[in-house]
């Protein structure tokens, strides 16, 4: 408990014990052809596939009854021999199927609405022309999916988000901005706000985080930021070693500054804030 893990996915996982993980959140390679360090971001389409399902098989194991699944991903390009068939690959609906076949249910989806454009920008001779116009992707979605049933067990006053946070966490769109800092040189970080979304909205204070593909680290360390206990898994040793020293110094600042749920909700209250009456930015 509380370590990153140098080693790949499948391999390290099977250190972690049975039913004892609370929830996992992750965002693995793309297979988009992503400069990693120790990594080909490019396999075969089927190859990819069946390489997630013996990870998420092995997140299946660990995690606990009632624990849930957090998986980021982007539409990719299918590599197939004739690439003239597939333009882009509907990622989401394979990952459901891969999911709902290991056993975990699907539960709900949040796009992360980034704002700013990922990707390539496909505009080969189609400015203004409908012939082959093609989005320019400002979005990626957040799947999540559950094991045995909806409730996650656990003392309800561990729970962490202000009336603000949850308000803003329960709708369906978010807007968060991309981290662009290359953290450990790393090309695909996550913010670390949609780590403390997902970590505030899915558990429970103590409870135990997991990335898989933790990379910079940032699941992790959001974790131990917001007073749960973490694993992060990764590949590669100098992404594995810039983690532990994020997480070393990580100052969790926000323990001091923890109020238990029932005084949060009755300070609410005596605040008499109403809430249609807010200028809120619901994203
Ligand atoms: C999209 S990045 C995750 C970034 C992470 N969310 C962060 O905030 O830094 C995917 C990560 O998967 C790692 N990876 C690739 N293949 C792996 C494998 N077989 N086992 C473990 N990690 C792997 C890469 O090294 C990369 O850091």
């Amino acid at each position: 408990m509380n370590t990153i893990i140098c080693d790949d996915s499948v391999n390290g996982l099977k250190k972690v014990s049975d039913n004892s993980v609370h929830l996992t959140f992750t965002s693995p390679p793309y297979n988009a052809t992503v400069k990693y360090n120790s990594y080909s971001d490019d396999l075969s389409f089927d190859h990819y596939m069946s390489w997630l399902e013996d990870v998420f098989r092995e997140v299946y194991r660990v995690t606990v009854s009632g624990g849930r699944c957090a998986i980021n991903i982007d539409a990719i390009k299918k590599h197939t021999s004739n690439s003239s068939t597939e333009f882009r690959c509907c990622i989401y609906t394979h990952i459901c199927n891969m999911m709902t076949k290991i056993g975990w249910l699907f539960r709900d989806e949040i796009c992360w609405y980034k704002q700013n454009i990922g990707g390539k920008k496909a505009s080969w001779g189609s400015w203004l022309s409908c012939s082959n116009p093609c989005t320019l992707r400002n979005h990626e979605y957040i799947l999540i999916f559950c094991k045995d049933g909806w409730k996650l067990d656990g003392d309800k006053e561990q729970s962490d988000m202000t009336k603000e946070e949850f308000i803003v966490y329960t709708m369906s769109t978010w807007l968060v901005h991309t981290d662009n800092r290359h953290l450990a040189n790393h090309p695909a970080i996550f913010p670390e706000e949609l780590a403390k979304r997902i970590i505030k909205l899915y558990s429970y204070r103590d409870n135990v985080i997991l990335d898989p593909f933790c990379g910079s680290g940032t699941v992790p360390y959001v974790a131990k930021l917001n007073g749960r206990r973490y694993i992060g898994v990764d590949i590669d040793k100098d992404y594995c070693e810039f983690a532990s020293d994020r997480i070393d110094n990580a100052n969790d600042i926000f323990e001091k500054n923890y109020i238990p749920r029932s005084q949060r909700i009755s300070d609410s209250k005596l605040r008499k804030v109403d809430i249609d009456n807010e200028d809120m930015d619901l994203f």
